[in-house]
């Protein structure tokens, strides 16, 4: 059998025409909607992401700003910025791209900035509306994720769910995401004993650990969709990205699947 492939970038643009149209029924209000994205050093990996998600939003019809802060940069200088965004009245969204430089506190940076303008939903109010089923700004890559699988009818109701990885930016909130749909879910990470085995039992198995095609067919039950959230080079190759699926293996057991690039990727800054 081979698996279904799920179109990342067909579902993306869908939602991009979405968000165009809802900025311009803002617009037509009389509101433009302003996201604020802070790069603090010149890590190469955050330059394209958050050169990406400007551009993105400027494309989408929103006021977009990209503040970029040198490496040496101390922790007072970040929080203040964040702070002059908190109150600037033509941002409605601030993006802090993580990580920061070492020294700087990232935990700290994130309880400075606005709950209401979180839209990574990385601040504790955030969080805990995720984990208490309350409204809140919930983490674009999980959430692209949960728009994947209604967009191929995958209901994760009853169905068991694995998420390999814990991270604060894509396991763990990915994980309640798949609970508050109904979902029994695991949390697999570096400590788990026979990994296989626990994802064998995967009705829907996400991958989210950050090395390169470590999942292969062995890891997954016949028939189950797989959805991979990794972006890691490959060595060797100057440009060529692959996930933490070992995707030609995969496709051979899986139901569905998301390739690397072309899957999760897109569904991010959309
Ligand atoms: N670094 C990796 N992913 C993300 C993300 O979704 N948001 C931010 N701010 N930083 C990241």
């Amino acid at each position: 059998m081979t698996a279904g492939i799920i179109d990342g970038k067909q579902v993306a643009a869908q939602v991009q025409e979405e968000v165009a149209r809802e900025v311009a029924a803002l617009k037509e209000k009389g509101l433009t909607p302003g996201l604020a994205v802070v790069l603090v050093g010149d890590d190469p990996a955050s330059q394209v992401y958050t050169a990406n998600k400007e551009r993105t939003a400027r494309e989408l019809g929103m006021h977009s700003v990209l503040h970029r802060l040198p490496a040496t940069s101390t922790q007072d200088e970040v929080a203040e910025l964040v702070m002059q965004l908190n109150r600037d009245p033509a941002i409605h969204g601030i993006l802090v791209q993580s990580p920061l430089p070492k020294g700087l506190d990232m935990d700290a940076i994130i309880r400075l900035i606005d709950p209401l303008k979180d839209v990574d939903g990385f601040h504790p109010e955030n969080v805990g509306r995720l984990w208490t089923g309350q409204d809140g700004l919930v983490p674009c890559t999980p959430a692209g994720v949960m728009r994947l699988l209604d967009a191929y009818g995958v209901d994760p109701k009853g169905k068991h769910a694995v998420v390999v990885g814990r991270s604060n930016i894509v396991g763990k909130p990915m994980a309640a995401l798949l609970l508050a749909r109904h979902a029994t879910v695991t949390i697999c990470h570096s400590r788990t004993p026979d990994l296989p085995e626990t994802c064998r039992r995967a009705d829907i198995l996400v991958a989210a650990v950050g090395k390169l095609q470590m999942i292969t067919a062995e890891y997954i039950k016949p028939g189950a969709v797989v959805i991979d959230v990794g972006i890691n080079p490959v060595p060797g190759f100057k440009k060529r990205i692959r996930g933490d699926v070992d995707f030609d293996s995969a496709a051979q057991v899986a139901g569905l699947i998301t390739p690397v690039p072309g899957g999760v990727g897109p569904m991010t800054i959309a």
